[in-house]
């Protein structure tokens, strides 16, 4: 199948005082199943790598665990109202592998897949058009068992899981995201070992990041042939990577870790193939003999659209490395990079210590424009976690407001520099559990009271978010 044209209204501008996006941009908000739906044993759900992980000592600050989460699980009617009021016009989901085939291989389970048939009927109830991810990191237990996303089967399992979810909701799902974040996945989940299944093995980080593309490659033949009308993308998380100065050894460190962060996976999705110097960096971790013929082709099978979550930038510097990292390491979130420096700039940051780069944002999305593709692009996450307290029952969360102000005027000026951008999706809907992080961090537009029954207060950048989407752009500057 060729590229499709983008559909009108896609990245085309109505030129007013105020800073107005193209007519029928998509409007949403965004979250994960693991963080906020909680029911983890109930109906007939699995466990996934995230249960382990973060039952595991160790490994999730303060012990929290997604076993309750947000209650979305028992919630959904009430969560699905709390959008309508945002005047959201789509909600980003993912659906939880495990609740749907415990196993993660056999036949689906009903109850599983007759919870998201109710949120799916909600939302197009409520004029909210769903965007269902297929993946966002929580694989069923018993596959990481049998060798977990380096292994190669683990690809062929998440066709088939897909080919359960497409069945039962692609009737009522036109928008399909495969994979979220393939990077963290891969290099977090099997090379630091910050995240689930918290293993440090450079080399299975490696191969995991093949499987994960292969799998994603798969799944959109699955729901091509399903579902021929279905819109299907994936979701990468980019950073611009710059040196901290002209030196060439800076220079390096910035092409290197460009080529982990977001060539390893823009390369093989969009134009077929491993960039050379990224295979050449990996040469001594691992030798790509797991990639077999065929497979980047399936890899870069086409898409209808590119996802993109944007949080921040990378500076870095050679050397010398910290002493954490220093010596050889059987595992690391940059395999054969651990000698490289991330360098603060000094500008402000986040709850997470990221710094706030809203024109990073431009430059990745014209980036993704310029090098690779014409599609249309989504930002599908883009968002801050600041300390949030309740004064008088109301979150006053001006810094987040701040923060969604000056990306959306990114998102608009990468649109006026000719990116055919499409939507923009708030991380978060509502405070969740923010993996290693647990509930220390806060992300949401509505706040979520753990110690008050779950209660949800809509904060500031809620309504500041509803007003943004009702006159379809922000007041000029
Ligand atoms: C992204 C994840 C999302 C959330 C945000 C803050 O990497 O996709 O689940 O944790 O970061």
């Amino acid at each position: 199948m060729s590229n499709p044209a983008p559909s009108p209204g896609v990245g085309v501008l109505d030129q007013g005082t105020e800073l107005t996006f193209p007519s029928g941009f998509l409007w949403g908000a965004a979250t994960a199943a693991y963080q906020i739906e909680g029911a983890a044993t109930e109906d007939g759900r699995g466990p996934s790598i995230w249960d382990t992980f973060s039952h595991t000592e160790g490994t999730v600050v303060a012990g929290h665990t997604g076993d309750v989460a947000c209650d979305h699980y028992h919630r959904l009617a009430s969560d699905v109202s709390l959008m309508a009021d945002l005047g959201l016009k789509s909600y980003r989901f993912s659906v939880s592998w495990p609740r749907v085939q415990p196993t993660g291989s056999g036949p689906a389970n009903a109850k599983g897949l007759d919870f998201y048939r109710r949120l799916v009927d909600d939302l197009l109830d409520s004029d909210i058009e769903p965007w269902l991810t297929l993946y966002h990191w929580d694989l069923p237990q018993r596959l990481e068992d049998e060798g977990g996303w380096p292994a190669r089967d683990t690809a062929a399992r998440f066709a088939d899981y897909t080919r359960l979810v497409v069945d039962a909701l692609g009737d009522r799902v036109r928008h399909w995201t495969t994979l979220n974040e393939p990077w963290c996945s891969a290099f977090l989940g099997y090379g630091s070992g910050v995240h689930a299944p918290g293993r440090t093995d450079s080399a299975a980080a490696v191969r995991a990041g093949h499987h994960l593309m292969l799998g994603h490659g798969l799944a959109v033949q699955a729901l091509r042939a399903a579902r021929p009308d279905a819109q299907v993308g994936v979701t990468v998380n980019l950073y611009p990577v710059d040196p901290a100065t002209d030196s060439p050894e800076d220079v390096d460190a910035a092409r290197r870790i460009d080529g982990l962060a977001n060539r390893f996976f823009l390369d093989p999705l969009l134009r077929g193939s491993y960039p050379q110097d990224v295979r050449d960096d990996l040469r001594r971790i691992c030798d790509f003999g797991h990639v077999r013929d065929g497979d980047l082709a399936v890899i870069a099978t086409p898409l209808d659209l590119v996802g993109i979550n944007y949080y921040s930038r990378h500076v870095v510097a050679a050397g010398p490395p910290e002493p954490a990292s220093s010596g050889f390491v059987s595992g690391s979130t940059w395999p054969g990079s651990e000698d490289v420096r991330f360098v603060s700039r000094g500008v402000p940051v986040t709850d997470m210590q990221w710094e706030i780069d809203a024109p990073g944002l431009v430059e990745t999305l014209r980036r993704v424009h310029d090098e690779y593709t014409d599609l249309p692009l989504y930002v599908t996450e883009n968002g801050s976690a600041f300390v949030d307290t309740v004064v008088d029952g109301r979150v006053d969360d001006v810094d987040r407001v701040a923060y969604f102000d000056a990306h959306l005027r990114a998102a608009h000026a990468a649109i006026s520099a000719g990116v055919p951008l499409g939507g923009y999706f708030a991380w978060s809907l509502m405070d969740n559990f923010e993996w290693a992080w647990g509930f220390t961090k806060r992300f949401g537009m509505i706040y979520v009271d753990y110690d008050d029954d779950q209660a949800r207060i809509p904060k500031s950048s809620a309504r500041w978010y509803a007003e943004v989407i009702r006159r379809n752009g922000l007041a000029a500057q």
